[in-house]
């Protein structure tokens, strides 16, 4: 019987201290100041995957990554579809997003953003053999595609007499129109140009339809966070970080 109950006892502690270990290690997790970043990695040059490494890697990956060295802040990038991302920013699923996001009154309303790191727009881009296509009033009758809930969406919507198809990822979008399957693409300037320098058959058209700057979202509630994360974007911005990080990553 004594011998029992130095077994039930043994148990017990071996149970208390793999409980106690386990939760030193989750406390140990908040401590060193971890935050989950999600991004979109179908956008290349600012965030995809490079298909060797397996890793995420781009523009906005490199900024992210020189923000968090400054600000002290270990990141784990999470890969999330741009609809989850968005729907995930405004539920407070994730610390943050880098994700080319363009800074508009719809998404202030659910999440905050960092100070603007970058100017893009949008952009048509056709085959070299449709002639007949040169601006957005030429696209009336045409079937055009984008990423689904992008800015791009928004101005194709914005075409009187144009279909729009959504697509789930811009490079859907880029193999329709090399099918012959849609006309056009209307996405940001920096992803098509990326297209078209790869493939001979696309040209871009027109003028740039939009201005539009690039934020870092980051849930309402996470202003301490928020505030680290643009004063060391400032300062990267005041050492000319993005004319380093176009260098390297852009189609010039
Ligand atoms: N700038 C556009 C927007 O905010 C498109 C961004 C898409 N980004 C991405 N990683 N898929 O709507």
């Amino acid at each position: 019987m004594k011998r029992l109950l130095w077994v039930i006892l043994a148990v017990v502690v071996i149970v208390v201290v793999v409980v106690l270990l386990q939760g030193r290690g989750g406390e140990t997790g908040n401590e060193t100041g971890e935050i989950r970043v999600a991004t979109d990695a179908t956008w290349k040059p600012f965030e995809y995957v490079n298909t060797t490494t397996r890793e995420i890697v781009g523009f906005d990956i490199d900024l992210f990554d020189a923000i968090a060295e400054r600000a002290n802040l270990d990141v784990e990038y999470v890969n999330v579809a741009w609809d989850p991302l968005l729907a995930g920013m405004a539920q407070g699923t994730y610390d943050a997003a880098i994700s080319s996001i363009t800074i508009k009154p719809d998404r202030l309303a659910e999440m905050n953003f960092s100070h603007p790191y970058y100017v893009a727009g949008q952009i048509i881009v056709t085959l070299n053999s449709s002639t007949n296509i040169t601006g957005p009033e030429t696209l009336s009758g045409k079937s055009v595609g984008v990423q689904t809930g992008t800015t791009g969406d928004d101005e194709a919507q914005s075409i009187n007499g144009t279909t729009v198809v959504g697509f789930d990822e811009i490079g859907m979008a880029f193999v329709a129109l090399l099918a012959h399957q849609i006309d056009a693409v209307i996405c940001d300037t920096p992803v098509a140009s990326g297209f078209v320098d790869k493939y001979d058959i696309l040209k871009t058209v027109g003028e740039v339809l939009t201005t539009e700057q690039y934020g870092i979202a980051v849930p309402k509630g996470k202003e301490e966070l928020l505030d680290k994360i643009n004063t060391a974007l400032d300062a990267l911005l005041a050492e000319g970080i993005i004319d380093q990080l176009t260098t390297k990553w852009l189609v010039q």
